[in-house]
Parts: C-alpha cells; structure tokens; sequence
C-alpha cells in the first residue's frame, strides 16, 4: 500500500519535471541515452537532501522546487569554494556545468510541496 503510493508519488512527480523541462527547451543537445538525466542525479541526493529534494530533516535544505538559476549559482559556488561548505564543496566539484544546469532544471519543475503530503524517508 504504502510502496504502491509511494511509485505513484514518483511516477507524477517525474512526469512533471520530465514535461516541463522538455517543453522549456533547455537541454537540445541532451541525450537521455548516453547521459545521466536531471532525475538520476536527484538519486545521489537524496540521501541527505531528501526523496527528489523534498528534505525531511532541518539540517538539510530541501531543493525540490527551488529557482533553477539560484541552484545553478550556488552550486557553483559551493565547486569554486566561494560559499565554503565542507560537504557540497566535494559533491558540486563532481560536476560539469551542463549536468549542474541538468539537475537545476529537474529541482525547479518539483512543486515545492510534495504531492499527497510528502515522501517518507
Ligand atoms: C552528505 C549530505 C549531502 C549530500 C549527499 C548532498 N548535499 Fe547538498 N547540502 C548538504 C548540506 C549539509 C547543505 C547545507 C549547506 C552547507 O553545507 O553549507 C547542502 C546544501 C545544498 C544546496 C544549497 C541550498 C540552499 O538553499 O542554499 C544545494 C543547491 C545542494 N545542497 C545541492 C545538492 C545536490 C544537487 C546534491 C546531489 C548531487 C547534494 N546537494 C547532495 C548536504 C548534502
């Protein structure tokens, strides 16, 4: 029941950021087959961050939902060390520009508020 609900949560939830990133346009030369998408990243998170951003936990800022262009930006920072974080200095070092505007593209099309009241952890 409650894994049933959970898939159901998971399936809306990307469906909505699949179709709203498709449609801005943003990622023409993106091929799903060859690279990891915005989603898959999202997993990697999740441990600290929450199910697709949605943070359980107020050590953790949630990032579903949150504005593409402040993700991109503070992700950036945290890679160069201009905003000084012990853990996402070493997270954001792994990865290239177009994969940070990949995940930022993925957070932003989440409603803020998961829907059905959230993921459990
Ligand atoms: C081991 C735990 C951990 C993991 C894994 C992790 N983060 Fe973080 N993240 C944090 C913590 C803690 C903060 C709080 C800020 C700090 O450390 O300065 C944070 C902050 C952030 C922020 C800033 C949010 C804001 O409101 O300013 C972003 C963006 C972010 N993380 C993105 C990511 C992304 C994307 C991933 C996966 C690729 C990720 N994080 C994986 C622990 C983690």
């Amino acid at each position: 029941m409650m894994k049933k609900s959970l898939l159901k949560l998971s399936v809306m939830v990307l469906g909505a950021a699949a179709g709203s990133v498709w449609a801005a346009g943003s990622q023409a030369d993106y091929d799903p087959l060859k690279e990891p998408s915005g989603a898959a990243f999202a997993h990697i998170c999740a441990a600290c961050h929450g199910t697709y951003g949605y943070a359980r936990d107020s050590a953790f800022p949630p990032l579903a939902g949150m504005d593409a262009q402040v993700f991109a930006s503070e992700m950036k920072k945290f890679r160069s060390k201009e905003r000084p974080s012990s853990i996402m200095s070493h997270i954001a070092d792994g990865y290239s520009d177009a994969e940070i505007e990949r995940m930022a593209q993925f957070f932003a099309a989440l409603p803020k508020t998961a829907p059905q009241g959230g993921t459990k952890k």
